[in-house]
């Protein structure tokens, strides 16, 4: 149970503290952080107090039970957006990531609409269309990487939801400049720029930070470009994000500002493709890696007449779900929650918080527990058929007041593409030794990109 203590006097029994100092601990949890999650779950539990140079002390939580505590708290508890420090340069500070209390709210409700319920279902033709139009690039007999490929989907998709761009020279430029931009974090290294604000320095066009901050800035001036022009063409106004951020009001009947509308906007470009992109390069992996998989998966599609199936047909397929929620349980593309910051003292699976430290949930570690998921190790779908997991248990897309708002629309992409893609291609694997996930940025991404090559077209 919660309980808000009104006396910050109160003596704390704090959980344990990882010994090793925080500058090793810094360094491993960029360049080794499974080892580095799988060493303090085994040695210290499931909550621990882990510091992180130039961060605050963070409580590291992995047990459902205090999962359930912390997503079921009030959510004036918890502060996140001076936890959002990393995103920030990228994002801007009006970013919803970075949003708290009643602004964070609100934008909420007006950004949910179109990735749910009718709206989304709307862009299901569209996703398939683009993956077809993608894939078909594809020749037999030659081998392609897929975490580009499916990223170039990914990209298209979000760009015709967001912006309902499609073609055209504005287009076109933001696609390959948002890729450079994230291309920046390819190698796991290159993170602490992320991760340190003091190397966040200009150092020319050469240098990582110099040309980062250089491609933000060509990115900015292509967005507020279509920002103007959209803003004097009311007529042009669609289906899209942009089109309903324009017209917005707030209490005092103020439209968004084009700063406001141009952080949301990043936010919801950088958010919502590139985590989807790894996650259907790693679902390729596993498909492939396991034929079992593969063919367990082409018995079920071919139980439907997917040329004319309805995409909402397809998305209750239910061994495909599993196959997409193990692809999410046994390496969820981002490790941790948001961090949340108290604002007040907390206790939390019996241990005292005080106000300040933050709280951060460990996806990574909560799906590797055996007690929950045995043999973890294992990618084994039929999990998700033998039993439901509770939001406590299985959390790729985080929980409570901050649960990942691209959630419904990511799952339903993903099985789209892999429907278009699998009924279309007989596809190898031509990885030999097992992948592991490696950090990109704050994201984490199979090793190498996943080499797959076409073995026929249907
Ligand atoms: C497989 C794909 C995706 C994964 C694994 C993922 C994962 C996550 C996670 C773990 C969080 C933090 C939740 C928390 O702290 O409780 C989050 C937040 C968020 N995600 Fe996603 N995400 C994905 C796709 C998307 C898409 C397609 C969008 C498109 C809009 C999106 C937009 C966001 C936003 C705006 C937030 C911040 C929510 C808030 O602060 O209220 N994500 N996501």
């Amino acid at each position: 149970m919660i309980t808000l203590q009104e006396n910050s006097q109160t003596s704390y029994q704090l959980p344990p503290q990882v010994i090793e100092p925080a500058w090793y601990q810094t360094a491993r949890a960029i360049l080794q952080p499974l080892e580095n999650l799988d060493w303090h779950q085994k040695k210290y539990g499931d909550i621990f107090i882990s510091r992180f140079l130039g961060l605050p002390s963070q409580v590291i939580i992995s047990h459902p039970q205090a999962i359930q505590e912390l997503f079921t708290a009030d959510a004036k508890l918890f502060e996140t957006g001076s936890g959002g420090r990393i995103v920030q340069p990228l994002l801007g500070s009006n970013s919803l990531v970075l949003l708290d209390g009643d602004r964070h709210l609100q934008q909420r409700k007006l950004l949910m609409p179109p990735f749910h319920g009718e709206r989304m279902k709307a862009y299901g033709n569209s996703i398939c269309e683009i993956a077809t139009q993608v894939t078909s690039q594809w020749q037999i007999g030659q081998a392609f990487l897929a975490r580009p490929s499916m990223q170039e989907i990914s990209l298209k998709v979000i760009l015709r939801t967001v912006f309902g761009l499609t073609e055209g020279e504005r287009y076109q430029q933001i696609q390959r400049i948002l890729i450079e931009m994230l291309d920046t974090f390819n190698q796991p290294l290159s993170a602490v720029f992320l991760f340190f604000s003091s190397l966040q320095k200009d150092l020319g066009t050469w240098s990582p930070w110099g040309k980062f901050i250089r491609r933000r800035k060509q990115l900015d001036e292509l967005i507020y470009q279509e920002i103007r022009e959209r803003r004097q063409q009311p007529e042009s106004q669609g289906e899209d994000i942009l089109s309903l951020l324009l017209s917005a009001r707030d209490d005092n009947n103020q439209p968004m500002s084009d700063v406001e509308l141009r952080d949301e906007l990043m936010t919801m470009l950088f958010a919502g493709h590139e985590t989807t992109a790894i996650a259907l390069a790693w679902a390729l992996y596993w498909i492939h890696y396991q034929p079992e998989v593969r063919e367990k998966l082409l018995q079920e599609l071919n139980s439907i007449d997917i040329a004319n199936a309805d995409p909402t047909t397809i998305a209750q397929l239910p061994y495909l779900n599993a196959v997409c929620s193990e692809t999410l349980r046994i390496y969820p593309i981002v490790f941790f929650c948001l961090p949340r910051i108290l604002q007040a003292p907390m206790q939390l699976m019996g241990y005292d918080l005080p106000k300040g430290m933050t709280i951060s949930a460990c996806i990574y570690s909560t799906h590797h527990r055996p007690d929950i998921y045995p043999e973890p190790e294992r990618f084994r779908p039929e999990r998700f058929l033998e039993r439901q997991f509770s939001p406590y248990e299985f959390l790729p897309f985080g929980g409570g007041n901050r649960r990942c708002l691209g959630m419904a629309f990511a799952l339903f992409e993903m099985k789209l593409v892999l429907t278009t893609i699998l009924s279309h291609y007989s596809l190898e694997l031509l990885e030999k030794a097992p992948l592991k996930p490696v950090r990109r940025g704050i994201v984490f991404t199979p090793a190498g990109g996943v080499r797959l090559m076409v073995k026929h077209k249907f």
